[in-house]
């Protein structure tokens, strides 16, 4: 089965999930990248029973406005039933790597402000440790050299996104060569840096249910402590 099929597959299981554990009136947090996008996809079946959506990017709001489905700004209303989004990576403890499409800043809020985070992923974003994906960390234009140097200072090796702007206006720094064993710790690390506005780590506010795509199913994987 192909990469497209299993992100598919991972959508339709968080789909199900999403439409047997929640009442009516929902509030959906809609994340960002092609995983998300399979599930974006499926949400007109639901529509009947979806309040209003928030979305993590631009591009995301424009594909639910596309299909017929409500957006709303975060302020507008109060905490979100459930997010739903991919990942770069995903560990064990349910701690990612996000921000491969440079809306980090955007779906670390929307996961802030939800009751339940859904991880929707293929199989082959499941790692033991964090950061063999680049660590992208969102920074101030005028922060960004120095921002890199304090990332260097941390072990890293920071390389500018050139060419992307994010949706806050700002850039993105992908930090190589990081092997992440203490994810809550880094991402507090890298947060003090001024100049930071976000970095990929969800760790503070990890995924509730992990759910991995594999040609033999669908894997759902819960926290340690649970
Ligand atoms: C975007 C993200 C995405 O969730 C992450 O990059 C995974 O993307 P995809 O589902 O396309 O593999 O964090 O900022």
């Amino acid at each position: 089965m192909d990469q497209q099929r299993l992100k598919e597959k991972v959508a339709e299981a968080a789909f199900e999930c999403v439409a047997a554990e929640h009442s009516d009136k929902l509030l959906l947090g809609i994340g960002t990248g092609t995983t998300a996008e399979c599930f974006i996809r499926l949400l007109p079946q639901l529509k009947s029973r979806i309040e209003a959506t928030v979305a993590s990017s631009e591009r995301s709001a424009s594909l639910l406005s596309e299909l017929g489905l409500p957006v709303v700004d975060l302020n507008s209303v109060g905490p979100l039933d459930v997010y739903i989004d991919g990942a770069d990576e995903a560990n064990s403890q349910l701690h990612l790597i996000k921000g491969g499409g440079a809306a980090l800043t955007r779906e670390k809020i929307v996961a802030a402000a939800s009751k339940q985070f859904i991880c929707i992923a293929d199989v082959s974003k499941r790692v033991a440790v964090l950061g063999a994906f680049p660590l992208p960390v969102e920074v101030i234009p005028m922060a960004r050299s120095h921002v890199a140097r304090e990332l260097h200072a941390l072990g890293g090796q920071p390389v500018w996104r050139e060419g992307v702007i994010t949706d806050n206006q700002n850039l993105i720094l992908d930090v190589h060569g990081m092997a992440i064993e203490d994810a809550l710790e880094m991402e507090a690390r890298i947060n003090q840096i001024t100049g930071v506005v976000c970095n990929g780590l969800f760790a503070a506010r990890p995924a509730d249910i992990l759910l991995l795509g594999a040609p033999s199913g669908i894997e759902r994987v819960l926290p340690p402590s649970q």
